[in-house]
């Protein structure tokens, strides 16, 4: 290999040479949608922004200036007590709340759609899952939703539970009732964790569903940089009420971020939260008008793309500017339209084994929905291949769990052929990504019918990273 190659800055400048309509993350979409203060420096003096704790710009492990004041803004325009900047993503947030709220041996309930950064948690802690499952649409073929009376039953059933995690929204958009949950875990005197990672606009549209700090949520984690303008990798952890502790909380954020965090990434929190703060309503007024009209242009070809009008399986509103489209029944399955679309000139966020998803922002350009429409009528018209029933299957069983996943983590696996896997206790994180909810954790027991459908799923393009089902087969204990 020639040391002349850069495979990854080559890879960049070709797609930016082609640039699809951009309907996927980050929100901005390229720098269109920016606080133009922070929008201009960045885009002028990239380079010179690039800096470290010099006098005068604080210190995010430390913060008593600039980034101290940048926090407690964000905490008022969030509706928090208290808000900590990450570097690191939702998912340093999720470490830092799990870390900070359960330790070995403790239990902590959780959702079994929880994103994959959630297990991530459960290793570092050493707690104990009691997972309770998420509602499944069966024709979306995805987790929508928390029934409260399932966390109910799942909190009886672990009296001594320290904490409760849940999504809301979803990937896709759908929120569950923060309210009823936020009060089951109070009535018991322990915190609700929401991994709120593509809710952070929420609270600046009264067409959005209802934030979690608004719902009496403990502490909850945005993905600032997914729908909030910040730029990748940036996200906020929130906090209020009395049920955890704070300098814990801070101390965990400490440990599981990089002492170098990145300047630029660290404005841009700052920059979007004013951004929304002063303009977000007007902002996001015009992203959800946009998107609806899409989303009727998609319904009037037929095709399902669920918006407000949801209703059932715990789900009490939806994002506006998620269009989930299931393809069930067209296409067949949703990576071959994501290709069709990619192919017509658009770029969604993601596609799954039924449907793909498209996000709209207010950086959006009215043109690029249009294209998204016009590539849809195209799509051909082909058999159910049935995906929606496989996806069902293995975002809606709860696999038995042999040992916790911080104990199986630590023993060593073999390999077994997928085909002969069911039964075995898995040694590994199969997680297919996007949408990055985990089908078998390491120390479950593989259920009968799942080795079938996640060779199917592979097959047809679904990406499981970390594993080589179809090669070298499942790691088991
Ligand atoms: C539901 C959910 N939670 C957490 C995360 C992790 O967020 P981040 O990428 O900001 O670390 C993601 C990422 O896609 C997610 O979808």
């Amino acid at each position: 290999m020639s040391q002349d190659r850069a495979p990854l800055v080559a890879a960049l400048a070709s797609h930016l040479a082609v640039s699809p309509a951009r309907l996927h993350l980050p929100a901005h979409k390229g720098g269109r949608w920016v606080d133009p203060e922070f929008g201009q420096l960045f885009q002028a003096r990239p380079w010179a922004l690039d800096l470290t704790e010099l006098p005068g710009l604080d210190d995010l492990h430390s913060p008593s200036g600039p980034i101290a004041e940048a926090q407690q803004l964000a905490a008022q325009a969030f509706g928090a007590e208290e808000t900590l900047f990450l570097v690191n993503g939702s998912t340093a947030g999720l470490l830092a709340l799990i870390l900070a709220a359960v330790g070995p041996g403790d239990v902590l309930v959780l959702a079994r759609n929880c994103h994959r950064a959630a297990f991530g948690g459960l290793v570092l802690s050493g707690a104990t899952p009691a997972f309770f499952p998420a509602e499944v649409d069966p024709l979306l073929g995805l987790p929508v939703a928390v029934e409260p009376a399932r966390l109910e039953q799942a909190l009886a059933a672990h009296p001594g539970a320290r904490a409760a995690l849940i999504v809301s929204p979803t990937y896709q958009g759908f929120a569950s009732d923060l309210d009823a949950l936020a009060a089951a875990c109070h009535r018991r005197d322990i915190p609700l964790l929401v991994d709120e990672a593509h809710g952070p606009h929420f609270r600046f549209h009264p067409d959005f569903p209802r934030s979690a700090m608004a719902a009496g949520a403990d502490a909850a984690v945005q993905s600032l940089h997914k729908a909030g303008g910040s730029l990748t990798g940036s996200a906020l952890l929130h906090l209020q009420g009395p049920r955890l502790d704070r300098d814990r909380v801070r101390l965990m954020a400490r440990l599981v971020q990089t002492t170098s965090p990145s300047y630029p990434l660290l404005a841009s929190l700052d920059a979007a939260r004013r951004r929304l703060a002063t303009r977000g309503r007007e902002d996001l007024g015009r992203a959800a008008t946009l998107a609806q009209s899409a989303r009727k242009a998609i319904q009037d070809l037929g095709l399902t793309c669920p918006g407000g009008d949801y209703a059932g399986r715990g789900v009490v509103g939806h994002d506006p500017t998620r269009l989930l489209v299931n393809v069930a029944g067209r296409a067949g399955n949703g990576y071959w339209a994501e290709a069709h679309l990619r192919q017509a000139g658009v770029q969604v966020e993601y596609a799954d084994p039924a449907n793909f998803l498209a996000l709209v922002s207010p950086a959006d350009d009215p043109a690029w929905l249009a294209a998204l429409v016009t590539a849809m009528a195209s799509l051909p018209s082909g058999e159910d291949g049935g995906f929606s029933a496989l996806s069902a299957l293995l975002w809606g069983t709860l696999p038995p769990m042999a040992l916790p996943p911080a104990q199986a983590v630590r023993l060593a696996p073999s390999w077994a052929p997928l085909a002969e896997s069911a039964g075995r206790i898995c040694a590994e994180l199969v997680c297919p990504y996007p949408p990055g909810i985990p089908v078998l954790l390491p120390g479950e027991v593989v259920p009968p019918g799942f080795p079938e459908a996640l060779a199917t799923l592979a097959a047809l393009g679904c990406r499981f990273p970390g594993s080589d089902l179809l090669g070298r087969g499942l790691a088991v204990l």
